[in-house]
């Protein structure tokens, strides 16, 4: 995972690297959760909604449509309710409280949410790169881990104690067969879900998570803020990564002042990096001419990133 405030190169270093991978001989998927996702622009493929589409051998991108989930998620409930209470039709009350709840953006997080398990726990690839959104976003997404478990748990636990009344009732009733609670057993298949997903994410060999910066004072300071909250939440860091370093070679040349202030203020904010992060800086990337769209330019990023064979 790259993350990173917005802007500063997390989906191109996604792009990057998944190509470097797939160069490799592996089988890898770059996948995005986010509405504005920019993989589609990166390798200037429409690829919004269409599950995974091959890029190059062994590359794979996926940008997910919230939207369609959200619907296949309502309809999932809709037949859940009524397999469990042997309904053949949805009762209106419960069925504009569906409706409603689309509109609500907690319905959103959690059937992207879901996407993210699924693809995760799927398997199919040697390498996931999941493209995040913005900083204080992903923060939320990782928090919703902990927030949904809590809150199974607390489910669960009332769940159960009511199974244990029924249990009371059903022997007193001289009823033999308690049916197994279902909503029991789909609470703990969430929870299963959840704790398989967040394992992944959390687990130091399989999971790396680097943070995005550019050499500039307030994103430095916000860095260190938001690293200190990613620790929290146990995503394991693995290291930084600068980009946007204009060459300094560039200062040897007749350059305008303008660009030499720049290059002068970004050595300085350097200097900060080192001292902050020393050894964790796994690479400076310098600015490109252009933006980095199309395969020759992720080739060339990803020989900036990797070296060059
Ligand atoms: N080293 C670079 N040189 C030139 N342009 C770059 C470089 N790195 C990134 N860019 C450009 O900067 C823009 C933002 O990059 P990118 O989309 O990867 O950021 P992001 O962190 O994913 O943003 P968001 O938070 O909005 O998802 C893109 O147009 C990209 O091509
Ligand atoms: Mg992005």
């Amino acid at each position: 995972m790259y993350g990173g405030k917005g802007g500063l190169g997390k989906t191109t270093f996604s792009a990057a690297t998944g190509w470097w991978l797939a160069q490799q001989g592996h089988r890898v998927l770059v996948f995005s959760v986010d509405p504005q996702a920019s993989l589609s622009d990166i390798f200037q493929r429409d690829i919004y909604g269409q599950g995974p589409v091959e890029i190059t051998p062994g590359l794979f991108a996926q940008e997910i449509d919230a939207d369609q989930h959200i619907r296949a998620y309502q309809d999932e409930i809709r037949r859940k309710i009524l397999d469990m209470y042997g309904m053949d039709e949805v009762p209106e009350e419960i069925e504009s409280y569906i409706e409603a709840a689309a509109a609500e953006p907690a319905m959103e997080e959690s059937a992207i949410f879901d996407q993210v398990v699924d693809i995760v726990t799927e398997g199919g690839y040697d390498y996931y790169i999941y493209d995040l959104v913005p900083l204080g976003h992903a923060l939320y997404y990782l928090s919703m881990a902990s927030v949904y478990d809590q809150w199974i748990d607390k489910i669960t636990g009332l769940r159960e104690e009511m199974a244990e009344y029924d249990q009371v009732a059903a022997v007193m009733q001289r009823d033999r067969d308690v049916p197994e609670d279902e909503i029991l057993a789909e609470l703990r298949t969430i929870k299963q879900r959840i704790n398989t997903s967040s394992s992944i994410l959390t687990d130091r060999v399989k999971t790396a998570f680097f943070f995005v910066l550019v050499p500039e004072e307030m994103i430095i300071l916000d860095t260190v803020k938001a690293a200190g909250m990613f620790a929290r939440f146990d995503v394991p860091l693995s290291g930084y990564i600068v980009n946007r370093v204009v060459p300094t070679e560039l200062a040897d040349q007749d350059i305008p002042e303008y660009l030499r202030n720049r290059i002068e203020q970004q050595q300085g904010a350097l200097r900060r990096i080192e001292e902050q992060f020393g050894d964790e800086v796994m690479a400076r990337i310098p600015e490109f001419e252009r933006d980095i769209t199309g395969l020759d330019m992720i080739e060339a990023m990803a020989g900036e990133m990797f070296g060059r064979d």
